[in-house]
């Protein structure tokens, strides 16, 4: 089973996951601060994540995956949709940006220091 780290946030989160999960189902079940203002359902930018190691492995993005990424921030050639991305059997590394932590922090309030 594949390992899953994600990186960002005040603290990093590794698991082993089961294949087929998208990652967002991944980091609600564990803690990773992904945001997901749309609930998951590819309608907004919120779940926005950098793949640093492992992307390769994933499924291509769909045009509605592309069209959504075209509004978030800071898109890059690794930059992906946590909704959208199902895990296979390969290890990945990935970073939450800045706008999904903020999106995570919007929704949980609980979670914000001070
Ligand atoms: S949570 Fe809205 S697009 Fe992924």
């Amino acid at each position: 089973m594949p390992k899953v780290k994600f990186i960002g946030g005040p603290t990093e989160v590794e698991v082993v996951a089961q294949p087929g999960l998208t990652l967002l189902e991944i980091a609600e079940e564990n803690g990773a601060r992904m945001g997901s203002a749309c609930g998951g359902v590819c309608a907004c930018s919120s779940c926005h994540a950098w793949i640093l190691e492992g992307g390769d492995s994933l499924d291509e993005s769909t045009d509605a995956e592309e069209d959504r990424l075209d509004m978030a921030f800071d898109v890059r050639p690794s930059s992906r949709l946590g909704c959208q991305v199902r895990v296979k059997e390969t290890d990945l590394v990935v970073q939450l940006t800045e706008e999904s932590l903020q999106t995570f922090l919007n929704e949980h309030p609980e979670h914000r220091e001070g």
